[in-house]
């Protein structure tokens, strides 16, 4: 049996996005967001109380420092700091963000802060359509560099926007998006180039303003696999490779857009209107690291002759589902579930070999620092009588993930940290309060909210130990 010994300043942890756990959401002062729209029309919790952590921080903190948490990966919400998103700010809204930075600082854990998931405050999208609309990048930036001067001496490790890749692939879930765009692609890979513009904007303001300080976006990332080796779905699978994860990347580490994709998105009219300037902005502004959300990879073959396969209506894990309608014509891969794979209740894929793929193929790619902000299983939890929770399906997926990314660090990749999904039960975007994440349970279903008790897992004291001892045995 082999033990793997991570460094001292290993930062180990957890996250959690603002408006999946922290309720509050008109509350002094805040004002709602998109998520607060989208998710009301859904057939679980809207996003109003969540696990109300805007009322819990200081319970949750503590629970925090006894699973000897190093670090936290948490989102400010804009329209808690300026509700109109480009109006006044809102003094309240930013004081409960002071309070939890000092308690986290207070009880010795690194706050990792992203500035965008997927919460444009809703004001904005009512002026001018949020993130379609170039102004997006302005107010952005102004938002951004408010927080991000404001806890220069607190925060050393910043991430930009969140799961980027995920926005642009599921644009109307994540996104408020009028009905007269719904089918026009272009707007989809419009609202990308604003982001990347906002991405760098922000790096820059970390740049500029944070001493020591580091910047990267947080990425949904799954590794893609040809279905045989069969040359064509080798090469499907390279353009998948390119079309879903380098044409992030490359904006981020290179400063320009994948040629190969570009050309693509020209040959079918929806590339990004690019104005001078831009590109150097991309230039100007190369990420510290990238921060990876890692759950599931992905298959794919070459495409049937003429194929018109709905790319949104097949979930991001390779499930076929009820999460987006709107059709994009592809004649560059053709995604399939693995059949070498195993799959949670809802289909996703569990692959820690992954893990490890994808972490030694990014550090061989673009030779940054990596960091691990989302990773985990979502299940049906069950709260025993005696207050219980025996995930031990949890324990197993996070020690063979833990053991993927240990070794890939053994080969040499730099890991500077591991937060996998999600500290405490919280609003999952798909599935609600039905699919768990939590190190923490919450006491509350979709339709009940009980009394938002926290209850340790198992997996709580398993991650505890593996923090305490630095290390993991295959
Ligand atoms: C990531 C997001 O895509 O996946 C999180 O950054 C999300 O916000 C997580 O909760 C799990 O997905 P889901 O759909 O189960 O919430």
């Amino acid at each position: 049996m082999k033990t793997y010994y991570f460094p001292n300043t290993f930062l180990w942890g957890a996250a959690t996005s603002a408006y999946q756990v922290e309720g509050a959401a008109e509350e002094d002062g805040k004002k709602k967001s998109q998520q607060d729209v989208i998710n009301a029309g859904r057939r679980f919790s809207d996003a109003s109380v969540t696990s109300d952590f805007y009322h819990h921080y200081k319970e949750d903190v503590a629970l925090m420092k006894e699973m000897g948490m190093k670090s936290y990966r948490f989102s400010i919400a804009w329209s808690r700091v300026f509700p109109d998103g480009d109006g006044d700010l809102n003094e309240k809204g930013i004081e409960f963000y002071d309070n939890v930075i000092d308690e986290l600082l207070k009880n010795g854990i690194e706050p990792i802060v992203t500035l965008y998931h997927y919460d444009m405050p809703l004001a904005l999208v009512e002026k001018y359509d949020g993130w379609i609309d170039r102004q997006s990048v302005a107010d952005f930036e102004r938002y951004a560099r408010f927080v991000i001067d404001r806890y220069k001496d607190k925060v050393k490790i910043w991430t930009t926007i969140n799961e980027q890749s995920i926005i642009v692939q599921f644009w109307t879930q994540k996104n408020l998006i009028p009905e007269k765009y719904l089918s026009d692609h272009q707007i989809r890979y419009q609202i990308n180039h604003h982001l990347n513009l906002a991405h760098c904007l922000a790096v820059k303001a970390v740049h500029e303003l944070v001493p020591g300080g580091i910047a990267g976006a947080a990425i949904g990332y799954n590794p893609i696999y040809p279905l045989t080796s069969d040359p064509k779905d080798c090469l499907a699978a390279l353009n998948a490779q390119e079309f879903q994860n380098q044409f992030y990347l490359d904006v981020y580490f290179k400063g320009f857009y994948t040629k190969s994709v570009l050309i693509y998105m020209q040959d079918h009219g929806f590339a990004p209107k690019v104005e001078p300037g831009d590109v150097q902005i991309f230039r100007e502004n190369i990420s510290d690291f990238l921060a990876l959300n890692y759950y599931s990879s992905e298959c794919v073959k070459w495409p049937e002759e003429g194929a018109v396969f709905q790319e949104s209506g097949v979930n991001w894990s390779g499930k076929k589902g009820e999460m987006d309608s709107h059709e994009i014509q592809e004649d560059f891969y053709e995604k399939i579930l693995n059949p070498n794979a195993d799959r949670t209740d809802w289909d996703w894929t569990i692959d820690p070999w992954g893990m490890e793929y994808l972490l030694r193929d990014i550090y061989t790619r673009y030779n940054k620092p990596l960091m691990i902000t989302e990773n985990g299983i979502g299940y049906h939890d069950i709260l025993e009588a005696d207050g219980t929770v025996h995930d031990d399906y949890r324990i197993k997926y996070l020690h063979d993930h833990i053991l993927a990314m240990a070794r890939a660090m053994h080969y040499g990749v730099e890991v500077l940290s591991y937060n996998p999904w999600s500290f405490e039960d919280l609003l999952s975007t798909s599935n609600g309060y039905e699919k768990r994440y939590g190190f923490v349970y919450i006491n509350r279903t979709d339709n009940d909210l009980k009394d938002l008790k926290r209850i340790k897992k198992d997996s709580f004291y398993w991650y505890q130990r593996v923090i305490r001892d630095n290390c993991i045995s295959e």
